[in-house]
């Protein structure tokens, strides 16, 4: 969450700090600011709303070829400008942008409150800047007039988590950056250097990156990075290369990002398949796990862990090994997982699932099972992430980047990616090559099943206008087995983009409270392809209908269950294990169309962020 920008060189400063905020906006967009330091001094600059508004307020020619950066998500203090980044400690003449939580603030700033300084905003980050700032001026510390060494005895009275990046006014060449717990990747180019959250602020000016590890702390100047650690140790990073899945993430021809990445779906899951289907052997291949025959045969059990949405294509996911391979596997919510002090199985294997790679739960989780000795692998978009690196072996989903907060065509790569493995797991176990041929080809059939639905995706404008009817008061959404997830990430993709309170249960599960809730013409959305829940999902969407709810169904094509529907929405059928690929299709739209009925911010929707990078 946060988005960090920095740059220093001989370019302005000022250019390419709003561009990369731009990018880096689906961080965080509360409010944003920058600071550089031109012929006069130290200049800040800071808006509440979007990086547009910033943009607005900074001189075109402001002078200045070195300066930082930061669009926000708030965590502590309101949005206001006061509480906009950068932050300047007392003297003016240092400033902070930082990412993360500063878990101890409050003691730290009755300290500082009672050594006299005088705090302008509510954040925690202030205390930051504070800190740094007294202890570079204090003539007794052996830190005094050195950046690096003041950032890191700072630092060491912190707790918590952070990227940040300082200006010092005393040292116009350069940046100081520190990194724990929050995303930081250097760009290396030609007489510039930038600084950034992630790399999609850089991909237009180099594509040499140093990803930062926790606990370093470097200057950055216009030849590059010298990188230390905590304990002023040199560090000799390794420069990477950014490939070509960093792109450019615009809206092409379509009005929003959301139903751009709808509509990417079919070749965004070609592309997941692609060269991991072994046909002939009816199994799959996924090399980046690095799991040969007798580990594979070995796995005790799958724990599948992930936040929001990944958590919903972990669920699917689990059905999936569970069915086919018949290995015991469970999905977890990353957030609770970390801190249920969980029992690792030294046999089980793990998924941290993340599209972008950046969770802060995820990684926590990630963390947990490292320390007790369990393995743990990434199915991750974002290549290089930090996901991705903490895990070492992991699965990339390959859906190109996905820039919408509300996730879609990642959801489906998940599901597809954990389809593949299962697909391998189940033939080392229990799948003959014959029963295996038929899922491989139903699984490569599905991109071009996705691409039929969507040209032609049913009476969705009449489910929008029953969820947009002034006598809903929510939408309830049931499904069972596969469908269970599919109903809450529709309830989810409603929530978030269209702000519809909604509610999802397993449907068996209805007749346990929430059918008190329904109320006459109440709007339900049911998810019940052709699988042998089918019926008794049925039984319960009666249950609803004769309280007087709505129901619509989401349903396999030709199937008779559109009779007992008020409103059908056929989906090309495959096979039940894949279905959540079809079904998930028309709760995207829903939530897509709702949204823009609603005048919703449908690619930035309040509240939100899309990388999640704070507990
Ligand atoms: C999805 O629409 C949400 N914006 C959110 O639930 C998201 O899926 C969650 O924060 C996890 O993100 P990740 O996949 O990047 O880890």
């Amino acid at each position: 969450m946060c988005g960090i920008v920095a740059t220093v060189g001989s370019s302005q400063a000022t250019r390419i700090l709003l561009d990369g905020l731009h990018r880096l906006e689906y961080r965080g967009y509360d409010s944003a600011g920058l600071a550089v330091i031109g012929p006069d001094g130290l200049q800040l600059h800071r808006k509440v709303g979007r990086v547009q508004e910033l943009a607005g307020d900074v001189p075109e020619d402001l002078p200045g070829s070195i300066g930082i950066a930061h669009t926000r998500w708030a965590t502590h203090g309101e949005v206001t400008e006061d509480n906009a980044h950068p932050h300047l400690d007392s003297s003016g003449r240092i400033a902070v942008v930082h990412n993360g939580i500063i878990e101890n603030m409050a003691p730290l700033k009755a300290r500082l409150e009672a050594e006299g300084v005088v705090f302008r905003s509510q954040t925690d980050s202030e205390v930051l800047v504070h800190l740094i700032g007294r202890i570079y001026r204090d003539p007794e510390s052996p830190a005094c007039g050195d950046p690096l060494a003041a950032m890191r005895s700072a630092l060491r009275l912190v707790r918590g988590t952070w990227g940040i990046a300082v200006l010092f006014a005393d040292h116009p060449g350069a940046i100081f950056t520190a990194r724990n717990g929050s995303p930081l990747v250097v760009g290396l180019g030609d007489g510039q250097s930038y600084l950034a959250s992630d790399p999609q602020a850089l991909v237009p000016y180099t594509r040499r990156v140093v990803f930062l590890e926790d606990g370093d702390v470097a200057r950055i100047d216009a030849d590059g990075v010298q990188t230390t650690r905590m304990d002023g140790g040199a560090v000799d990073s390794a420069i990477e290369t950014l490939d070509d899945t960093w792109g450019e993430g615009d809206r092409g021809d379509y009005p929003h990002l959301m139903l751009k990445e709808i509509h990417e779906q079919p070749e965004a899951l070609e592309r997941c398949l692609s060269g991991r289907i072994v046909p002939e052997g009816g199994t799959a291949k996924l090399g980046g796990l690095d799991l040969d025959a007798r580990e594979l045969g070995r796995i005790s059990r799958i724990g599948l862990i992930g936040c929001g949405t990944a958590y919903y294509a972990c669920q699917v996911g689990a059905e999936l090994i569970e069915k086919l391979a018949r290995v015991p596997a469970k999905a977890e919510i990353a957030s609770e997982f970390r801190h249920r002090n969980p029992v690792i199985d030294p046999d089980a294997l793990f998924f941290a699932v993340s599209q972008s790679g950046e969770t802060a739960d995820t990684m926590g989780a990630i963390r947990e099972i490292q320390l007790k000795g369990g393995r743990v692998m990434g199915v991750v978009n974002v290549v290089g992430s930090s996901i991705a690196r903490a895990c070492g072996h992991g699965v990339y989903i390959h859906s190109g980047p996905e820039m919408a907060v509300a996730s879609t065509k990642a959801f489906s790569n998940m599901v597809a990616a954990l389809a593949v493995f299962t697909l391998m797991l189940a033939r080392q176990r229990t799948l003959s090559a014959h029963e295996g041929r038929r899922y491989v080809e139903q699984l490569r059939a599905v991109p071009d099943l996705v691409r039929r639905y969507l040209a032609n995706p049913g009476p969705i404008d009449t489910l929008v206008e029953w969820v947009t009817d002034p006598r809903t008061r929510m939408v309830l959404f049931l499904g069972r087995g596969g469908s269970a997830p599919v109903a809450a990430e529709g309830a989810l993709k409603l929530m978030e983009v269209a702000y519809v309170p909604c509610i999802a249960y397993p449907a068996g599960e209805m007749k346990h409270g929430p059918i008190a809730l329904l109320e006459r013409d109440a709007p339900v959305i049911v998810i019940a392809p052709r699988d042998e829940l089918r019926d008794k999902t049925l039984s319960n969407l009666q249950e609803c209908k004769a309280r007087g709810a709505r129901v619509a169904i989401i349903h396999s094509d030709g199937d008779a269950i559109a009779r007992h529907a008020d409103l059908s929405i056929p989906v090309p059928e495959t096979n039940p294990l894949f279905s959540p690929l079809l079904t998930v299709l028309p709760l995207q739209l829903l939530a897509y169309r709702t949204g823009l009925a609603l005048g919703r911010d449908i690619d930035r929707p309040r509240n939100l962020a899309k990388s999640v990078t704070v507990e």
